[in-house]
């Protein structure tokens, strides 16, 4: 059974994180005090996920919020530059705005400033528990598509550890494992941050949940020569239409699962859709070309070789079978059944 701490949380002064950038080896938490701190921790990966760095940024402001001292007008501007530092983290994740714009909203029509600091406190503890119920909800819907002896492939790290707590991708692996399902996951190790490796076989080999690590080349083979049942991801941005950007290489295993015929479902709450934007207009974060060229302290690549970086890619909704949110699983058409779930 899974047995992690919460991921985020806020004790009032202080934000503390599971500190992801130290995973397998030490389980152990990063405290912040002040708002910088949440930022570096988003940037540099310390927490990481689309929920978790939602919760995180909402609970940034709430510790603005906290330790500001002095009249309305100033808390707001500070408020405003709180939230510019933690948008400027990261572009992809669509969480990340919306948990900071809730607690920007929060404020609205109050004058008075113990009111307000109280208000976006609170925002921010009502989007951690949440995201908590969220991912429950998203297990009870989810479990029953894992049968007796399935083989689920899974990519990056949508655990527990990339929310508040539970996880999306494997919510329904947590809660098929309650119901006493036995499946095993293929995990894909997920270069070159190797959130597969270091965060998703952790979480599940500690919770019980028998997990193969492969590298992200041999996703095509073992789905044709192993046999997988499920593909089940996370998002970190789904638009009206399903078009979903997640961790690089689901898209290239979007086109695999089709290829093969094996079910490819997205699991997400409905806090990651973004329903204004375009594909075109989502900006995939690109990070620093040393995360390829070396592995640990080794350079690995050659000192001039130009090396491109994208942290996530985009998966059309052709290839997704469907997605599964705390609301239900939205089936294709996706496009239509997105508007009238979240419409
Ligand atoms: O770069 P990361 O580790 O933040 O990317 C994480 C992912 O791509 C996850 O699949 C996604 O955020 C969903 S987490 C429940």
């Amino acid at each position: 059974m899974i047995d992690l701490p919460r991921t985020v949380d806020f004790d009032g002064s202080k934000v503390i994180l599971v500190d992801q950038r130290k995973l397998p080896e030490k389980l152990s938490f990063l405290e912040c005090e002040n708002v910088d701190c949440v930022a570096d921790a988003i940037r540099s990966m310390a927490v990481r996920g689309a929920p978790a760095i939602g919760a995180a940024a909402a609970f940034g402001m709430a510790l603005y919020a906290a330790k500001f001292k002095g009249n309305s007008n100033d808390f707001l501007k500070g408020l405003k530059a709180a939230a510019d530092k933690l948008r400027s983290t990261r572009p992809t994740a669509y969480n990340l705005f919306w948990a900071i714009d809730r607690t920007l909203r929060s404020v609205e029509g109050s004058v008075d400033v113990d009111e307000m600091k109280l208000k976006v406190i609170n925002e921010a503890r009502r989007i951690a528990e949440e995201d908590v119920k969220s991912n429950r909800m998203i297990g009870k819907f989810g479990y029953k598509l894992i049968k007796e002896g399935f083989r689920v492939m899974t990519i990056c790290n949508a655990g527990s550890l990339a929310t508040v707590w539970y996880g999306t991708a494997t919510a329904p692996m947590y809660r098929a494992l309650e119901e006493g399902v036995n499946f095993e996951v293929v995990a894909l190790e997920t270069r070159p941050v190797l959130q597969g490796a270091r965060i998703t076989a952790f979480e599940l080999s500690r919770a019980g949940i028998p997990v193969k690590l492969i590298v992200d080349g041999a996703a095509g083979y073992v789905m044709s020569h192993l046999g997988i049942d499920l593909v089940i991801t996370g998002a970190d941005r789904i638009l009206a239409d399903g078009t979903t950007f997640n961790k690089i290489g689901t898209y290239s295993l979007s086109v695999l699962a089709k290829e093969h015929g094996v079910p490819f479902y997205v699991a997400a709450p409905t806090s990651t859709f973004d329903l204004k934007s375009k594909p075109d207009d989502v900006r995939i974060e690109l990070r620093d070309p040393k995360e390829v060229a070396f592995i640990g302290n080794k350079r690995i690549a050659p000192e001039k070789v130009e090396i491109l970086n994208p942290a996530f890619d985009k998966t059309p909704p052709e290839n997704i079978t469907g997605i599964i949110t705390e609301k239900g699983i939205i089936e294709k058409p996706l496009a239509e059944n997105i508007e009238n779930m979240l419409a």
